[in-house]
């Protein structure tokens, strides 16, 4: 559909229930509570004990930090539109200067604390090739699991050295060309240590290890480890190093296990390895909304929030730290890997033992470098208790926006463009498909006024991870296309143009 630009108006509530809205006061001043990890214990209301007002169905406002280039962006008033008008459906907006900016803030931390280190950009949070390129121009190497990654980091013009390879029990043609390009190989497990060897090239790998008392499938434990320091043929096989990921977002760990690491290598060298390099993986944090908003929205959520009284199959009540990612982050990106490395001196015990660092961050290295652009091709309103609420549908899919498929919700606010006063609306968001799952929002977001057909609704900060892991072409939709922007040179407005990447 196209982009019809709407002259601004007066906004007209849809009734007064909407006006009461306006004032928000439950959720607005509702106390923050025990913080990000309260419990959702809110029960639903029922016919016996209704919600005393519209602001009850109504979820607590989740604003989304917005990047510098974004606010030029919205400012703007046709580029948006002009874009959407040409493109004809959903797109994704990439910024690679932000990606360019977060990789030398990682730097820049590794630099503060003297250390040798390595960032390799975790590709599967986003297919963009402007994002490998930005990698590239800012001499970061990337981290890649499959064959396709691999091909699209050299075309993006990655040397084969400063690619790392993870992910469990890789083929043996992702195998050979690694080896072959010089890149380094994270080993899962025995059985690929003897397909490495079996290739009879040289090859540079690390081990990576399985965490103590961790369920997790990945990582050699330390019997393993220590066969899989007899097993490799030194003549050919360089192990460099070793290697762990582990779930969650807290830096202590991390840096609990970076230590470990050290001991690791060491042992390592005595057996006559290089042993140079320990990889602490991704999980770097990112900072979408105030820690109010999260506050409020963790200790108030509730069922009555969300259209069809439910989030999923989430059962309530339940931790929201289980159940959404953790939106408000203090030490987000390069603050975390700071912490980390000033953990019980863990910087000095790297230093002194002269090692290099690696990470791998993905959802970090893309914060605030994009967002998700759709058009809204119906408006209908429903109620709940009573209490009348909108559901938009948008010219595209929830598989847009990958956190829905996670039995989990994408919390940070849409931005409804263009931007102006109005009624404040309760306000779901569907997808243009068949399916009563296909829900970008399902909970009502307190929209700043009553939204229309031909407005654009803009999802926050999506470059980690949404745009397109779960992207499908169900219906014949088309895959949204991913727009570059870059500064024009009035360093004021942009210029685009689609990304290389196949869709
Ligand atoms: C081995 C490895 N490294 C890095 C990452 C990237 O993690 P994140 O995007 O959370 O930084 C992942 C994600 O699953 C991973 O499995």
């Amino acid at each position: 559909m196209r982009f019809t630009p709407l002259p601004p108006r007066i906004p007209k509530p849809l009734n007064t229930e909407m006006d009461a809205l306006a004032t928000m006061t439950a959720t607005a001043n509702a106390p923050a509570g025990p913080g990000p990890h309260g419990t959702l214990a809110n029960r639903p209301a029922t016919a016996a004990n209704p919600p005393a007002s519209i602001a009850d169905i109504t979820a607590a406002p989740m604003t989304a930090h917005r990047a510098e280039w974004e606010n030029r962006l919205f400012a703007d008033r046709e580029m948006l539109a002009h874009i959407a008008d040409t493109v004809g459906g959903p797109f994704h907006v990439l910024y690679p200067a932000r990606i360019a900016a977060n990789i030398g803030a990682f730097r820049q931390v590794f630099d503060s604390h003297g250390v040798d280190g390595t960032i390799y950009y975790g590709k599967k949070a986003n297919k963009a090739a402007c994002a490998v390129r930005a990698c590239a121009d800012s001499g970061a190497g990337v981290d890649v699991a499959s064959i396709g990654e691999f091909t699209a980091a050299l075309t993006g013009g990655i040397r084969g050295d400063d690619i790392v390879v993870t992910g469990p029990a890789k083929s043996e043609d992702l195998l050979l060309l690694a080896a072959s390009r010089g890149a380094l190989i994270a080993v899962d497990a025995l059985d690929e240590l003897a397909r490495v060897i079996e290739l009879d090239i040289a090859a540079r790998i690390l081990l990576r290890v399985l965490p103590e008392r961790s369920g997790s499938r990945f990582g050699l434990n330390p019997a393993d480890l220590a066969t899989a320091l007899d097993r490799i043929p030194r003549d050919r096989i360089r192990l460099e190093g070793f290697s762990f990921h582990l779930s969650g977002y807290d830096y202590a760990p991390r840096a609990d296990l970076a230590s470990q690491l050290i001991g690791n290598c060491a042992e390592a060298q005595r057996s006559g390895h290089p042993a140079t390099t320990i990889s602490l993986g991704g999980g770097f944090g990112v900072d979408y909304v105030s820690a109010q908003d999260w506050a409020r929205f963790a200790a108030n959520v509730t069922p009555d929030w969300f259209h069809g009284n439910s989030l999923r199959r989430y059962e309530f009540p339940r931790e929201a730290n289980e159940a959404f990612y953790p939106y408000h982050f203090a030490d987000p990106g390069a603050a975390m890997l700071d912490r980390i490395l000033g953990h019980r001196g863990l910087a000095e015990r790297v230093r002194a033992a002269e090692l290099r660092v690696a990470i791998e961050p993905g959802r970090a290295l893309l914060a605030g470098a994009g967002n998700t652009v759709f058009t809204v091709q119906g408006v209908k309103t429903l109620t709940h208790h009573g209490y009348p609420y909108l559901v938009l549908t948008a010219n595209g899919t929830s598989l847009s926006l990958s956190e829905q498929w996670f039995d989990s919700e994408y919390l940070p606010d849409p931005v409804l463009w263009p931007e102006r006063a109005g009624t404040r609306t309760p306000t779901c968001v569907g997808g243009a498909t068949c399916l009563e799952s296909d829900m970008l929002s399902r909970r009502r977001i307190p929209l700043p006024r009553a939204a229309e057909y031909g407005d654009l609704l803009i999802y926050p900060n999506t470059a980690g991870y949404q745009m397109d892991s779960n992207e499908s072409r169900f219906h014949d939709l088309p895959i949204p296309p991913k727009v570059v922007l870059h500064d024009a040179p009035d360093g004021v407005g942009f210029t685009w143009a689609l990304d290389s990447a196949a869709l």
